[in-house]
């Protein structure tokens, strides 16, 4: 649909173009036939003078050919009768196709820069699945904030077919201008010192319009994620201060925990609701005393700079829900994190590890500090490699080594063994491996 190559004349043009033409064609046959027609002068312009011959009489003149050349006009007035206000009536539908011309010539634009590397575009592809966007992972290096040491992990980057369900054009652009730091998603826009210009920002987010799919399909697709992340949690309820096996706890960890528990992207997550690059989420029963604003502000977000809550005044940067959840699963999101501060928060912090939470990945926060240099060097490569190997392979390293390298791999085979959502579910079906690799149950859970 977008590979056609631009109209650049519209039907209007060419049908006027061609009537200029023959237009023209007539008047210049009429001047030459008009001149070979006129008499050569001979003699006395007195007596020769073309318009001293007796003319039609009377009946002559108002006979036929009078009628003819009324008929003639009256056929005219009907033709400009009928064709203006008929053109009057195409009008509007030819500037709407017009701009949806525009708009399907910006989006092809936009897939040219959307696209992989090797097909000329800059590798948005690449990172977020694919030329629809159906989300994936990237290889990020970091600095460990325990140790301070460079590290490699695989982030999540979000699903993108959905991304105009939940940020604003304005949001987005944000986004694609200046990047999110300290993520691995870089700053496109020259303001943000990137290489693009506003136009070709804009053609991408008329891409990402392009390749959106419905507020249903998103609900759907966040209800069969929610579901999958349930199950995991589910595997998990006995241990000590494992988060809470809830819907609620399931859709936080789905929608927001990448921006509100820091390491949620790379599996290694602190407390819930403890804060990245969204604020932390300990005070949501203070900033909203009313659930109604709560859930307010979940579904609808907030403008840059407009207040909120209490005492909250927004960037802009948070996404609104409204279209990719339900208001049943908002509710029951909200209903988790109001009481996130006792009942996750509260006491994985009070426990004095991450790994309170019941995840392997949690302990690797641990095994980081403790062993940092195993995780580096056993980690990085070998779970790119144990991730294209597949399950079995999953479940012999879970059980062999229950360490940060372990549960790496873990989560990654669990990811490239491929759940029908591979893209979308990567990073929470990473979490699941992470969680319960080496039991080797999860494996089965998931499948
Ligand atoms: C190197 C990998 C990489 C490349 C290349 C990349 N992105 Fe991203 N992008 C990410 C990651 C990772 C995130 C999520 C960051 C986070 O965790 O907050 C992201 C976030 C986004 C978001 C915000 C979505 C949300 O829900 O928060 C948008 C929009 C986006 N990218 C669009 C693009 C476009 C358009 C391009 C190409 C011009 C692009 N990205 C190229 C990795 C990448
Ligand atoms: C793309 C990152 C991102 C995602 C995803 C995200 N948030 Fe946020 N959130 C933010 C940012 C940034 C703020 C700070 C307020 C602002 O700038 O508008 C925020 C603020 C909040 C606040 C107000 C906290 C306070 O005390 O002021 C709540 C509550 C909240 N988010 C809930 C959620 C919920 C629930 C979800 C998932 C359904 C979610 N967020 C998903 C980025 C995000």
């Amino acid at each position: 649909m977008l590979d056609r190559p631009v109209l650049a004349i519209t039907a209007q043009q060419s049908f006027g173009i061609v009537v200029a033409l023959l237009v023209t064609v007539g008047w210049i046959l009429y001047l030459v036939a008009n001149v070979k027609k006129a008499k050569p002068e001979i003699g006395s312009e007195i007596e020769l003078a073309a318009n001293r011959k007796p003319y039609l009489d009377d009946e002559g003149l108002e006979g036929p050919r009078l009628d003819r050349v009324l008929t003639w006009g009256l056929i005219s007035l009907t033709l400009i009768g009928l064709g203006l206000p008929l053109y009057w009536l195409a009008e509007p539908g030819r500037q709407a196709g017009a701009v949806n011309d525009f708009d399907e010539v910006f989006a092809s634009r936009g897939e040219g820069l959307f696209a992989a590397t090797a097909d000329g575009g800059f590798n948005c592809a690449g990172c977020h699945g694919g030329l629809a966007g159906v989300g994936g992972e990237v290889a990020y290096t970091l600095t460990d904030p325990d140790t301070g040491q460079l590290r490699q992990v695989n982030w999540y980057a979000p699903s993108l077919n959905d991304v105009t369900l939940r940020m604003t054009d304005e949001q987005i652009y944000d986004v694609l201008v200046y990047g999110r730091p300290f993520s691995p998603m870089p700053a496109w826009g020259l303001e943000g010192g990137g290489p693009m210009n506003d136009q070709q920002i804009d053609n991408l987010i008329a891409y990402l319009h392009s390749i959106e799919i419905t507020p249903d399909e998103a609900q759907q697709q966040a209800t069969e994620l929610a579901e999958a992340e349930l199950a995991r949690l589910e595997e998990g309820a006995g241990e000590a201060g494992a988060q809470s096996a809830t819907l609620g706890a399931a859709l936080f960890n789905t929608n927001c925990a990448r921006c509100h528990t820091l390491g949620w992207s790379y599996d290694e997550p602190r407390p819930p609701g403890s804060g990245a690059m969204g604020p932390p989420l300990y005070n949501a029963r203070n900033q909203f005393p009313s659930r109604e604003d709560h859930i307010g502000f979940v579904t609808e977000g907030a403008q840059d700079g407009e207040r909120y809550g209490l005492n909250g005044q927004s960037s802009g940067r948070m996404p609104y829900f409204s279209q990719v959840l339900t208001a049943g699963q908002i509710a029951s999101i909200v209903e988790y994190e109001r009481l996130l501060n006792e009942r996750e928060g509260g006491s994985a912090a009070s426990a004095g590890t991450a790994g309170a939470e019941g995840r392997a990945s949690g302990n690797a926060n641990e095994d980081v500090g403790a062993g940092g240099e195993d995780a580096e060097e056993d980690g990085g490569p070998s779970s790119s490699q144990s991730g294209q190997a597949g399950t079995s392979e999953l479940d012999d390293e879970g059980t062999g080594q229950a360490e940060g390298t372990g549960q790496t791999e873990g989560g990654q085979s669990d990811a490239a063994a491929g759940e029908p959502e591979a893209g979308g579910t990567g990073g929470e079906a990473g979490g699941a491996g992470a969680g319960e690799g080496p039991t080797g149950a999860a494996s089965e859970a998931d499948q």
